[in-house]
């Protein structure tokens, strides 16, 4: 397949110059068109395609504009270097002594052109650009919700775009459902290990967190129904796909069991599905289950791209309109150029596109840390950005995290995830996305190994 086995379609709806231009950009993107590589010319090509010069020349004119040739003065247009590195991929960044396991941030792929050709998207219509720079309606703008609710239906997400609220990231979206409902001196339930960001809001709000017990489903029914009757909750908060830190992965069966003693004891679920997004096929969301029971959060920063800061949550109907006027209360609206350009990558297939290279990314980084550390007792799973590994008996949890970050390796401790004077697991999280490098990768978990065999002598004092 290359330039010359092009064709076009008259019969198309699609304009002859787009089709021109998608077919080359296949070619370019798929890589088989190379970096460099002198384009035909327009007569050429117009000829070879039986159209105008002029269509040609609006082909390579929507290519440029994409990002992926550029026009140089008298000698043609090229198939533009795109491999040239931006500050965040270049080596010299990467400190060859440090190994830093800390966060589940998607691996650092180049989406540059991406985000480039979203932001050309936008501009390229100044009514579209003046609008989005205006005050807009606090739940944001229709289309927008319109294209999120659309595409987390094909995630299997059901959630009705009038009842979408962005944020700005997941954690702004828990912040907004804690601050609306609850007040100093509430309890919230969460998973036994949970995740740091709800614990720094619930110190922030002085709120008491409770630990459920938790299973390698996630937290059980009937630990559920103790605390419920135990502590009066206001919510239940949870991270059923991907569980951070011990990744696992709540099966329906469980969701709907969980969901029967909330309803039992009328307590709302906050269901925090960030990481669902990273998997081909999650199981159903509380949400689709019971709408009126869950409010269901999540955010583009995992599977997409953090700095966009677009998260979006969607509660019960009669939740909905005081979250509203929190979301007023906190910043008036989420930036609507921010939410334009996450539509705009969801809307093109390029956030699909980005998620399926992280995805593929993630397999290999898996492969690289199981071939070192299978013989420990790791939790995984395919698609996600973290393991979670429980450390061999001889090693003492503070001891261990001390002296990875002697050597450069950060983990992040198993203390992080303990609710206040809840249980601490004698275990590490490991975000494999987070080196920059698989190299870096290999080399850190080939340190890691070796640190986890050592025997240390532990100093004991009376
Ligand atoms: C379970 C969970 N929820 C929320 C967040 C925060 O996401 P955001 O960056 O969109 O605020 C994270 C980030 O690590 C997370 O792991």
């Amino acid at each position: 397949m290359t330039i010359e086995t092009m064709t076009v379609y008259k019969q198309d709806p699609t304009p002859i110059y787009k089709q021109i231009a998608d077919q080359i950009a296949t070619r370019i993107e798929s890589g088989e068109l190379a970096s460099n590589t002198k384009l035909p010319t327009h007569r050429w090509l117009a000829d070879k395609l039986n159209v105008t010069v002029g269509t040609i020349t609006r082909a390579y004119a929507e290519i440029e504009r994409r990002g992926l040739v550029e026009a140089r003065v008298g000698a043609g247009t090229y198939v533009a270097d795109n491999s040239k590195p931006s500050w965040a991929f270049e080596q010299s960044s990467i400190d060859p002594n440090e190994y830093n396991f800390g966060y589940n941030i998607p691996p650092l792929l180049d989406r540059s052109n991406m985000v480039k050709q979203a932001m050309q998207r936008i501009a390229s219509s100044p009514s579209h650009l003046n609008q989005l720079m205006l005050y807009q309606p606090p739940s944001g703008l229709e289309a927008h919700r319109n294209v999120v609710a659309d595409w987390l239906k094909t995630k299997g997400i059901k959630l009705h775009s009038h009842r979408l609220l962005f944020s700005s990231g997941a954690q702004h979206a828990i912040q907004m459902v804690l601050d609306t409902f609850t007040r100093a001196g509430d309890t919230v339930l969460v998973e036994k290990y949970t995740y740091p960001g709800m614990i720094s809001l619930a110190r922030q709000n002085q709120l008491t967190l409770k630990g459920v017990e938790m299973d390698e489903l996630g937290i059980t029914p009937e630990s559920l129904d103790v605390c419920c009757q135990r502590y009066s909750p206001r919510f239940v908060y949870l991270t059923p796909t991907l569980q951070n830190p011990t990744t696992a992965i709540m099966p329906e069966e469980r969701r709907l069991e969980i969901l029967r003693v909330c309803e039992k004891h009328d307590v709302y679920v906050i269901e925090d599905e960030i990481n669902s997004l990273l998997l081909p096929c999650p199981p159903e969301p509380m949400v689709n289950y019971a709408p009126e029971r869950v409010i269901h959060i999540g955010a583009f920063s995992k599977c997409l791209a953090p700095g966009l800061r677009v998260g979006y949550l969607s509660a019960p109907e009669k939740l909905h309109q005081k979250l509203v006027v929190t979301l007023q209360t906190h910043s008036w609206m989420i930036s609507p150029i921010l939410t334009a350009l996450t539509c705009e990558m969801l809307a093109s297939g390029d956030a699909e596109r980005n998620l399926t290279l992280i995805q593929q990314e993630m397999k290999k980084r898996i492969d690289v840390a199981l071939g070192s550390l299978k013989q420990f007792d790791v939790r995984y799973q395919q698609g996600g950005l973290h393991i979670w590994l429980t450390l061999p008996e001889h090693w003492r949890l503070s001891e261990f995290v001390s002296q990875a970050d002697a050597m450069g390796i950060t983990v992040k401790s198993g203390e992080l995830f303990a609710p206040p004077g809840g249980s601490v697991a004698p275990a590490i999280r490991l975000s494999l996305s987070s080196p920059q490098t698989i190299e870096q990768l290999q080399l850190g978990v080939d340190k890691l190994k070796t640190l986890l065999l050592s025997n240390t002598v532990s100093t004991y004092t009376l």
